[in-house]
């Protein structure tokens, strides 16, 4: 037999596939269970905006036509929205692939990449992709250590990346903290801040535009999706924010039309739809507290999150164990073994009826599991 993964290249044999929430559908086929609801992937629990909807089912009819490559109107929709200048953006099949090719294009053997430790797994898989040493700084207070992050920055660090809010603990940088961390990377350290939660955190003081710093900080990046908030995380698309140095080689690396025809429209149509996007932060307010109240309650430890979704910390409990009950009730969440967190579950935020099914059935397992 040939053995094709000695051909691979890099460390792409090094890595594990990346761990995706289970499918409802795969739930129910597998456990013949028919009322199944999903916690585990961040999505939006309403659905996706009704304008974005009619915007991508228009724009299907001229599904035979390849979209618009440069993502014209999606730029200029960005630039009269938020004032972002259609030079600094590049558009990706959600912003993980923006992520990739970041990587790709700056990432490899001679440097080195820091994130912190339990960053989004794509940060490590891809720095040990493209052959470049990971640094993962240990967390202070469940935060992105910022002091030991600079500390370990040499002239080797390429990238450091975070996300903020941050995935899967779910706590956030200030915007005061970050600015200060900023003036102090060196220019030819590219520090990635990936902003995938960024707007559940509209209405807190604690947290400017961070796009708004480009222009003083050229070695700044900012990711953006449409798959959390803007409940667009089946049709993939997302956007990064840096110099048009950088973003000239991001947009050279892409596939050609690597945004679809009907991502573009529901993308632009849904950045008009402010109820959409006001009822759904609303929501995630409100029901993260409900989250807190109930951890409370029963003695569980809930991260302090900014984002839409929560980290529990089952303390004495198995959280795998936890997870596996929940499968069989039909509440799918989200164990983070692959973190090596082992009592930790991650839950996406929902609407206030699942949620209260989840509170429900944990209740019920913690009764169990005491007797
Ligand atoms: C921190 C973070 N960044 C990026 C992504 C990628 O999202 P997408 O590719 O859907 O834009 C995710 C998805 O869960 C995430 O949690």
């Amino acid at each position: 037999m040939t053995q094709y993964s000695s051909f691979a290249n890099g460390g792409i044999t090094l890595i594990k596939p990346y761990q995706a929430g289970k499918p409802i559908e795969e739930v129910q086929r597998e456990l013949g269970l028919s009322d199944v609801i999903k916690l585990a992937s961040n999505e939006n629990p309403f659905g996706m905006s009704q304008m974005a909807k009619k915007a991508a089912f228009e724009a299907i009819e001229q599904g035979n036509l390849y979209p618009d490559s440069n993502g014209y109107y999606l730029k200029q929709k960005l630039k009269s929205k938020f004032g972002y200048d259609p030079e600094r953006i590049t558009l990706g099949a959600g912003s993980n692939e923006l992520i990739n090719l970041l990587f790709e294009a700056f990432v490899n053997r001679d440097v080195n990449v820091i994130f912190p430790e339990y960053s989004f797994v794509v940060y490590p898989m891809e720095t040990t992709v493209n052959g470049a040493e990971a640094r993962a700084i240990p967390l202070k207070n469940y935060c992105a250590d910022l002091d030991a992050i600079l500390a370990a920055v040499d002239s080797k660090t390429r990238i450091i990346a975070f996300a903020n809010p941050s995935n899967p603990i779910g706590t956030a940088i200030s915007s005061k903290d970050m600015y200060n961390f900023l003036k102090k990377v060196p220019k030819e350290t590219l520090v990635v801040i990936d902003e995938a939660y960024n707007e559940f955190n509209s209405g807190d003081d604690s947290f400017e535009d961070t796009a708004k710093w480009l222009d003083e900080f050229e070695n700044l990046i900012v990711s953006r999706t449409f798959s959390k908030a803007y409940g667009l995380a089946g049709l993939r698309v997302g956007y990064m924010l840096a110099n048009p140095e950088i973003t000239s080689i991001l947009n050279r690396l892409r596939a050609p039309f690597n945004v679809n025809i009907a991502a573009l429209a529901a993308a632009c149509a849904a950045l008009d739809d402010k109820e959409f996007l006001d009822k759904t932060v609303k929501n995630n307010t409100a029901e993260r507290v409900r989250y807190a109240e109930f951890c409370k309650k029963n003695n569980l430890f809930m991260i302090p999150s900014f984002a839409n979704f929560v980290a529990i910390d089952f303390k004495d409990y198995d959280a795998q164990q936890i997870a596996d009950r929940l499968l069989h009730m039909g509440v799918i969440v989200r164990p983070l073994l692959g973190y090596k967190l082992k009592t930790i579950l991650r839950i996406s935020i929902g609407t206030p009826k699942e949620n209260d099914r989840f509170f429900e059935c944990v209740e019920t397992i913690l009764k169990d599991m005491k007797n």
